[in-house]
């Protein structure tokens, strides 16, 4: 009994208002209270009221909403609903929402404490996850895009996606300028140079206009350095292929007369000081055919040597590996004719941007990230700690990745005008991919060692990844431990066992064998896990997208396609070699608009940890978020300082660059 004060909380995107009347009704534990309230919510607006209820509604359980409308269904984005009372009671009641109201059916939101499934059936709260999670499997389906890769979300373009994965207002209209500014800006450069010749490595000035960064520049004068293409394997678009040697690669045949070097590479694999990157992934993928012309692929090793400074220079380039068919493929070398070894140089440049787009950039981050947000919908109602945890690193996922299977990598898409993997190569190199997916691939602290790339002080990517991994998993262990006191509540939490199986078993098609979990055993375990899941939707996107502003901007130093086949003697390379292998004018200004408008900074973008969205009620919870926005400050601040004392700055980790989620 008594007066209770509401706040309703209206949702600050374009359109989030409605003028739809909205009904609300306060069910408590001992009963329930209609409120008259006339209330046409405003976009941005906390709109208060007070009311008095004569009954005893007991602790507050649950706000009921419901929008009423005579002809036009004016969808109403709610945030959250605050009650206070009964009388002179100060503490609020909090119910979160952060969902599109629509139609007319009542939408129950429960108090927004974190509670795990009971095992009593009778409860309200229990009654309400099951309710909620049936509805939620209905509006959330699997569907195969294609035989042999994760599953994703069932639907065929973004309008089939449910109203609350869509984008809002705001991000769709930048999302589709951008890609109207980026068209436009092509058809200028192709006007702009239809007369003019495609012979020299300078003629790509004439496209390298429009939007840039500063580093892009850098990268547009300094490409041929041995120096800076050796950087880009540690620091670049994609850190990801790079490991030290273990022995010599059973690939790399020495011909005769290159004793010396046979020994040089011995020296440095002795002293620990030898890397590889093997793009053996690649060898035998077909090529695409743009236009009626055939495209090339090629497979190349690059050996390459850690210098006491950190410098990481190459040694040898195989562009090809050996086949029992052909004559061992040469070997490329520094003191080669100069435009041999740009062209060697340039082969692997093109094949690191194959992986770098699919395997390390699509499927480990992208596809994992939507199989890890279907999932979580599915499995997990809102009431469950990890959904809370979970929900603002999925967001818009779903509809970016549904764009792209409609728009990028779709039958006729952009892979297939541009790019020499496209035309179906793309398929087929994703699925050889997804056998390397394995669990400790996606996890930093278990592949850099893998990879033998922990402390070494030049590896940039490297030493804030381990950073962040360890900021993140410290961050879920604080909200976990309030949850999961032992192990066997772990054990014993159906919901939570029934996500992990659905991420496994369902999205990564039976990922047991290649370490992934069907089941959690214990708390650390699943801290391990979900720390994961939010370093893959946060950290490791950011670090894998960013980078294509800039290193891809300047296409020779990563051309998305080769027009010639690989060279297979070191006398022939020409200039026409160079610019008859490398992207026509059209492919070029294409790789140039697509890299700007995915790797810009988004207009919408919420960086890590800055979600305005309180899912979580508990006092408690709050301070480990808070916590967690500490240490990435504290981050930001060391690589500021660190940035300053070294030649090129290393800024995809920098916890104010990564977004919350993969939008983009
Ligand atoms: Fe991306």
């Amino acid at each position: 009994m008594g007066r209770y004060r509401i706040g309703v909380a209206t949702g600050a995107w374009l359109f989030s208002g409605s003028h739809n009347r909205v009904q609300l009704w306060l069910v408590g534990a001992r009963g329930e209270a209609r409120l008259e309230l006339r209330l046409r919510p405003a976009r941005g607006q906390e709109e208060e009221f007070e009311r008095d209820v004569p009954k005893d509604l007991g602790p507050l359980q649950f706000v009921k909403l419901r929008k009423h409308h005579s002809l036009v269904d004016d969808a109403w984005f709610c945030d959250c609903i605050t009650v206070r009372g009964p009388g002179a009671c100060e503490e609020a009641t909090f119910f979160p929402c952060y969902r599109w109201v629509q139609g007319q059916d009542v939408l129950s939101l429960p108090e927004g404490t974190a509670r795990l499934a009971g095992d009593n059936a009778l409860d309200v709260f229990q009654k309400h996850r099951e309710k909620e999670l049936k509805e939620r499997r209905r509006l959330y389906c699997w569907a195969t895009w294609k035989e042999g890769l994760p599953r994703t979300i069932a639907a065929e373009r973004q309008d089939d996606l449910p109203p609350n994965s869509r984008f809002h207002e705001e991000k769709r209209l930048d999302f589709e300028w951008a890609l109207k500014a980026g068209a436009l800006e092509t058809v200028l450069k192709r006007v702009y140079t239809l007369l003019s010749s495609w012979s020299r490595l300078e003629d790509f000035d004439q496209i390298f206009w429009g939007q840039k960064s500063d580093l892009a520049e850098r990268v547009h004068h300094c490409w041929r350095d041995d120096e800076l293409f050796g950087y880009q394997f540690l620091n670049g678009a994609n850190p990801m292929v790079l490991r030290r040697s273990a022995s010599l690669p059973s690939r790399l045949v020495l011909p005769s007369g290159t004793e010396a070097l046979g020994a040089q590479l011995e020296r440095e694999l002795q002293s620990g000081s030898l890397f590889e990157a093997d793009f053996s992934l690649l060898d035998g993928i077909p090529a695409n055919v743009i236009r009626g012309e055939k495209q090339y692929l090629a497979a190349p090793l690059v050996m390459l040597q850690m210098r006491p400074e950190g410098k990481l220079l190459p040694v040898v380039i195989q562009i090809q590996p050996p086949s029992p068919s052909c004559p061992a493929p040469p070997l490329f070398l520094p003191s080669d004719p100069p435009l041999a070894w740009l062209l060697a140089k340039i082969w692997v440049r093109n094949s690191d941007f194959q992986l770098h787009q699919l395997q390390y950039h699509l499927l480990n981050t992208h596809l994992v990230a939507e199989v890890i947000a279907v999932a979580t919908m599915r499995c997990l109602p809102g009431l469950h700690p990890v959904f809370k945890l979970l929900i603002p690193h999925i967001r818009y996922t779903l509809e970016i990745n549904t764009r792209a299977r409609s728009q990028l990598i779709s039958e006729g898409g952009i892979f297939d005008k541009a790019v020499s993997t496209g035309g179906g190569g793309h398929v087929h190199l994703l699925r050889r991919a997804m056998a390397q997916l394995t669990y400790s691939s996606l996890c930093p602290p278990d592949d850099l060692a893998a990879r033998g790339l922990l402390g070494i002080p030049s590896a940039l990517y490297a030493h804030d990844a381990l950073r962040l991994w360890e900021i993140i998993a410290r961050y879920v262990q604080g909200i976990v431990r309030l949850f999961y006191h032992r192990d066997d509540v772990v054990r014993g939490d159906p919901e939570l066992q029934a996500w992990c199986r659905e991420i496994t078993e369902v999205g990564l098609c039976q990922a047991q064998d290649r370490g992934f979990p069907a089941s959690f055993q214990s708390q650390s375990q699943l801290c391990h896990f979900l720390t994961m899941c939010v370093f893959t939707c946060t950290a490791q996107h950011g670090a894998i997208n960013q980078g294509q502003l800039d290193w891809y901007a300047w296409v020779p130093n990563a051309p998305c396609t080769m027009r010639m086949p690989p060279p297979t003697t070191k006398e022939d390379v020409k200039m026409a070699t160079v610019m008859g292998s490398l992207p026509d004018i059209r492919q070029a200004c294409l790789q140039m608009t697509i890299t700007w408008h995915l790797g810009r900074r988004q207009p919408d973008m919420v960086p890590l940890g800055h979600h305005k969205e309180k899912y979580f009620s508990s006092p408690k919870a709050k301070a480990v978020l808070s916590q967690f926005q500490t240490d990435l400050e504290n981050l930001e601040r060391e690589i500021t300082a660190r940035n300053a004392q070294v030649d090129l700055p290393y800024d995809y980790l920098r916890p104010s660059r990564i977004e919350n989620s993969v939008t983009i």
